[in-house]
């Protein structure tokens, strides 16, 4: 079912150095769907090591992807924020990389298809690889063009076979959930043209450093980047780094945009790519202490938040959250709180709802709970989304509703005695 992973993935050091023991928990996203399910959930170890070679941070085991991928609840569509910023991405690709030329542009883990539906607006031919059957069939049924299995460079081969060389391979939110990142790279080079762009959306280690987000920590984020280390990386697969941008979105993301060696057809941003180098020397991002820290802020504020929910159910007031994203369930796992002091958790994903939460088994239920049911504060677990969800909630909160956002510290929103 898993397999402990003694070396770095990328550069292969076996002096792995552990950081942050987050216990044995549930898989974030394996939603309980039916309450009999409940006594056999499988539990497994989170832990983070740290490669003092490459300065990769990687979980010290690897579950199954069968077991993680088989049906995949996360839908990328939900969210309002991910459709603008798939929009942008699509637009800066359209103009910047390919200069209003019509293209082939390939999707890795394409999910519902939201970013390659970008795309085929913008007239570009699309195609979408994505593992999990529910997805795909979603995909295709919105008339995206999917293949449904995982990346590799058996896939890589296939899809050479039936089409063609590609102009643009994106691949956003997926590299961290990568085992063999080499063979996903010899992929690339395989289906990539020779002066086409492979472009890479990953939540950025410095950034989770920064802002404390341990709960972004679960068994399908395998690997936590940082440029350094990605620069090794690519440099081993023939693959050059052009460009750097950082994103807001997730948390704090940045998006590489990298090409083959030998196309020299747009200019390398150097000044850019140093400017992250020293960044993260300067911030300490290849320091082993620096990564201890989050061991220490991690805990802290899982005390804060455990007393402040017990102190709220001292005083006999209700508490639900919002968002049962798996950095939301790992939340509520690592904090040890559960169905007991929580009522529900409001998620907007039809498939989720009706559904309970791994390890804090706590119900999942559609917005229209919080209008029949409001609770006294609402935990927001999808935190990058607070704005959007304070937004869409204006009704809880006119009627004295509180909010509660956990990270990157503990604070508490009360727009009633404003
Ligand atoms: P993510 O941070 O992993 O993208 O997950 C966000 C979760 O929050 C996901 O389960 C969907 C949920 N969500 C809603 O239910 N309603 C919303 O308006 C937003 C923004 C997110």
């Amino acid at each position: 079912m898993f397999y402990e992973k003694k070396s770095c993935r990328i550069c292969g050091n076996k002096g792995l150095i552990p950081y942050l023991d987050m216990g044995n928990t549930p898989l974030a996203n394996s939603l309980i769907v039916r309450s009999s399910e409940i006594n056999n959930e499988k539990y497994f170890p989170l832990v983070v090591v740290y490669c003092p070679t490459c300065s990769l941070s990687q979980l010290s085991i690897v579950v199954e992807p069968s077991i993680l991928y088989n049906h995949y609840i996360y839908h990328s569509s939900i969210s309002k924020t991910f459709h603008e910023h798939c929009k942008q991405l699509a637009e800066y690709i359209s103009s910047i990389i390919l200069k209003g030329k019509i293209g082939f542009c390939v999707d890795i883990a394409s999910n519902d298809g939201c970013l390659l539906t970008k795309f085929k607006n913008l007239s570009h031919k699309v195609l979408g690889i994505e593992p999990a059957k529910n997805l795909a069939k979603l995909s295709i049924s919105t008339g995206i063009d999917t293949y449904n299995d995982f990346w590799n460079k058996k896939t890589a081969e296939k899809i050479l076979q039936s089409y063609s060389h590609a102009d643009i391979i994106t691949s956003t939110n997926v590299f961290a959930h990568v085992d063999n990142l080499h063979e996903f790279l010899e992929g690339i080079n395989i289906l990539l043209s020779e002066d086409g762009a492979f472009i890479i959306e990953v939540p950025y280690m410095s950034e989770l450093i920064k802002k404390n987000e341990f709960d972004t920590i679960y068994h399908e984020h395998l690997s936590y980047f940082l440029i350094k280390t990605l620069k090794i990386l690519f440099e081993k697969h023939n693959l050059k780094i052009l460009d750097i941008q950082k994103l807001p979105i997730h948390g704090g993301t940045i998006r590489v945009i990298t090409v083959k060696y030998s196309n020299n057809n747009l200019s390398i941003n150097k000044k850019g790519i140093d400017k992250f180098l020293n960044e993260e020397d300067n911030n300490g991002m290849y320091d082993i202490h620096t990564y201890k820290n989050l061991d220490i802020y991690a805990k802290k504020i899982k005390s804060e938040i455990f007393s402040l929910i017990t102190n709220i159910k001292r005083q006999n007031k209700r508490i639900s959250c919002y968002g049962a994203s798996a950095k939301g369930i790992t939340l509520l796992n690592y904090c040890k709180i559960n169905y007991r002091m929580i009522d529900y958790i409001i998620d907007d994903t039809p498939q989720k709802q009706n559904c309970f939460a791994p390890g804090s088994h706590i119900p999942i239920c559609s917005l229209k709970k919080l209008l029949e049911s409001p609770p006294d504060y609402l935990l927001i677990l999808a935190w990058n989304f607070a704005e959007e969800i304070m937004s869409k909630t204006k009704f809880y909160q006119n009627n004295g509703g509180k909010y509660i956002i956990p990270i990157p510290e503990v604070r508490l929103y009360e727009y009633s005695s404003k």
